[in-house]
């Protein structure tokens, strides 16, 4: 059993004053480019926070209008109907149309320029497709046993990324469609060529699964795809990062349930890590093998999970680059992939594994990035190191080199039969290597964001966004349990979640040692006792905001951060998923509070989504005068918290009418923030 927390107290508050020698506010303060923290909330936050509420719609402070930018469907090229016919999409029509269920959104200047521009006119969203589920699909469809082969297919074209083009006029975004000849619209799905790169690109699982994926899905004519590539594209595209020579990272998550049917026993005696892979990610996933696309049934394609999992880099002003897979950074549901520069002025890609108990990776090149030559950093994330995150009891903590030999003298010394053939295995199987070296098991982590300046240099403080850990169990270090007076000394999950904060040694990212500190526990900051229930019929569960005695919120109470956003002010925009399963009085949300506020933080309610929904992507345009957030999966679940699969079948209407009103069928959609009178955002 771990030491209770509140026993640690006195041991990791001394360690942090002896390495960072002053406090963790201070560092803050003086990371901020204003030169000063952004001080008590209400002064200059321009805002009121508003009420919990479940409406249906986007819900904002006074003062503040939202409109839709471009949602599930909508046309990205000339010609097409700008609506989608919800019920007659097709494979080929879907792949020229925006993406459904939106989550990870990043921009880039039209013209690539480094530092990035503070104003502009014309940029490139990129934007992450996750998943889609026939509960939300097919708006006409009365049973699932009627879903086709076709449907199917053109379900998985609805998922992988979205690039658009973007101008402002009168100061309106709006999407410009690209045609045959002009524009870089373009979805990459997860039939798109790509490469795979790095160390474990010919990695023997990855090799066996390219081969079955490019018999299935033969190359079309005039495809400019190199030889190598494979018919695999992306998916499960969860959040992401964007790098300082503007390509935009798209990280791969649960891509698990998109594998049907059964793997072949013979073959999971043959291959124990197969075995092992399996039940680490937990695949295959349910669905009608016989209409599923054949690269995607598990029997055939038993080393087809190998091929996801991944950080991809697009190239957003080439639409016809072909994305290349990064296998340096390791294979594992990855969250996000946020980039910083250190010190030196290597690049530093933070790594958020969202399963329970899963952990926190960071990847630094060898070389350093070229301001002046935009292609000679086109391939750095092909080479360097992967660590993983171990947090001390003490609040220090270490990033533990990912490295094959060191990982199987550790599975020796414990007994387990697990190996590693090369660094290339490692990589494949990094969640394996990182548990046998030591990493910390973590409570879901999500979204990572580094303070930066305004060249992308990172700072030092590091937030963490810990969704949730619905398993009981005790804390590890950097993952709390709360006191619970009513069961003292018991297990006790963690279901609202907290953010974390690390603060890199010396403010570099490139350093191999951090502090780590709560920035803030998810729930309410009046609870005293257990809530009297949460949805989905949990055990009431007790969701207090205090950590070792400390109060460490105020103001708006949230559960499940996920997705999040520093602004230029150091102000950071949390957003959540999941936080209506926990407070039922309110729809998923935003949050803001300044980074370098003090505990008690006090926490503002920006926006709230509409029924159903989560709340990802929150950035904000070079000048701060829009506010970019994805609307994801509205109608998803009603307000009571029944989730739409267990309505849909026996004729219930749709829970969300979200964005077009009416009687309209819900899509995902990216929506912008704007004040009334044109001014910043906060
Ligand atoms: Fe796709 Fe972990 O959220
Ligand atoms: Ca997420
Ligand atoms: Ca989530």
């Amino acid at each position: 059993m771990a030491r209770h927390i509140n026993d640690l107290i006195a041991s990791r508050r001394a360690v942090l004053g002896g390495l960072a020698g002053f406090s963790l506010l201070d560092l803050a303060g003086c990371a901020s480019p204003q030169g000063a923290a952004s001080g008590a909330i209400g002064a200059g936050e321009g805002f009121v926070s508003i009420a919990a509420t479940n409406a249906d719609t986007v819900s904002l402070p006074p003062g503040y209008s939202w409109r839709k930018l471009i949602a599930w469907g909508d046309a990205l090229f000339e010609g097409m109907e700008a609506a989608p016919n919800l019920d007659a999409l097709t494979r080929a029509d879907q792949e020229r149309r925006f993406g459904q269920n939106n989550d990870m959104l990043a921009l880039f200047a039209a013209d690539y320029a480094y530092p990035p521009p503070k104003t502009q006119d014309r940029m490139i969203l990129c934007a992450n497709n996750e998943y889609i589920t026939p509960d939300l699909a097919y708006p006409s469809l009365r049973s699932l046993r009627d879903l086709t082969a076709e449907q199917i297919e053109a379900t998985f074209a609805a998922i992988g990324v979205s690039v658009v083009d973007l101008a402002r006029d009168d100061a309106a975004w709006r999407v410009v469609k690209s045609t045959s000849t002009t524009g870089r619209n373009r979805r990459i799905t997860p039939f798109t060529p790509v490469v795979f790169s790095g160390p474990a690109a010919n990695h023997p699982w990855i090799v066996a699964a390219s081969v079955i994926v490019n018999s299935s899905e033969p190359a079309g004519p005039g495809s400019n795809a190199p030889p190598n590539a494979v018919r695999c594209g992306t998916l499960a595209n969860c959040a992401g990062g964007l790098t300082p020579w503007g390509t935009y990272l798209t990280a791969e998550e649960n891509f698990d349930g998109l594998f049907v049917g059964s793997l072949p026993t013979g073959l999971l005696l043959e291959e124990p890590a197969l075995a092992l892979d399996a039940s680490s990610f937990g695949y295959p996933g349910f669905g009608f093998v016989d209409k599923t696309p054949r690269q995607f049934g598990i029997a055939q394609n038993p080393h087809g999970p190998s091929l996801y999992g991944w950080v991809v880099e697009i190239d957003p002003y080439d639409p016809t680059s072909t994305p290349k897979k990064r296998t340096a950074l390791g294979r594992k549901k990855n969250e996000c992939a946020t980039t910083a520069l250190t010190r030196d002025g290597r690049v530093a890609v933070y790594m958020g594994d969202d399963q329970r108990d899963e952990h926190i990776y960071k990847f630094v090149t060898r070389g350093r990035f070229d301001p002046a030559d935009r292609a000679a950093n086109m391939d750095l994330l092909d080479d360097g190191q992967l660590y993983v995150a171990r947090l001390e009891e003490d609040g220090s903590g270490g990033w533990i080199a990912i490295n094959a030999a060191a990982a199987d003298a550790a599975a020796e010394a414990e007994g387990s039969p697990i190996r590693f053939r090369d660094e290339a295995d490692a990589l494949v199987r990094v969640r394996d290597a990182a548990r046998l070296l030591g990493a910390t098991p973590m409570d879901r982590p999500e979204d990572i964001e580094a303070l930066q300046d305004e060249n992308l240099l990172g700072l030092g403080p590091v937030l963490i966004a810990c969704t949730n850990n619905n398993e009981r169990g005790f804390a590890h270090p950097g993952n709390p349990r709360r006191d619970n007076p009513d069961r003292p000394n018991a297990a006790q999950n963690n279901l609202a979640g907290h953010i974390l904060r690390f603060d890199e040694a010396g403010g570099d990212c490139g350093a191999t040692s951090f502090t780590w500190d709560i920035f803030v526990m998810g729930g309410d900051p009046d609870a005293e006792r257990p809530t009297g229930r949460t949805r989905g019929g949990g055990a009431p569960a007790f969701v207090s905001t205090t950590y070792e005695g400390e109060q460490t919120a105020s103001g708006a109470r949230f559960a499940c951060p996920d997705n999040m956003f520093i602004d230029s002010s150091h102000r950071v925009w949390i957003a959540t998923d999941g936080s209506d399963f926990v407070f039922e009085d309110c729809n998923d949300c935003v949050l803001m509070t300044p980074v370098a506020s003090e505990r008690p933080r006090p926490l503002k309610r920006f926006l709230v989504g509409p029924v159903g929904s989560e709340i990802c992507g929150p950035i904000m345009a070079p000048d701060e005068r829009a506010f970019f957030c994805a609307i994801q999966h509205p109608g998803a679940n009603n307000v009571a918290g029944v989730d739409y699969s267990t309505l849909r079948w026996s004729g219930e209407p749709p829970t969300s009418h979200f964005p077009d009103g009416g009687n309209s069928w819900p899509r995902s959609a990216v929506v912008i923030v704007t004040r009334d009178d044109g001014g910043p955002i906060a």
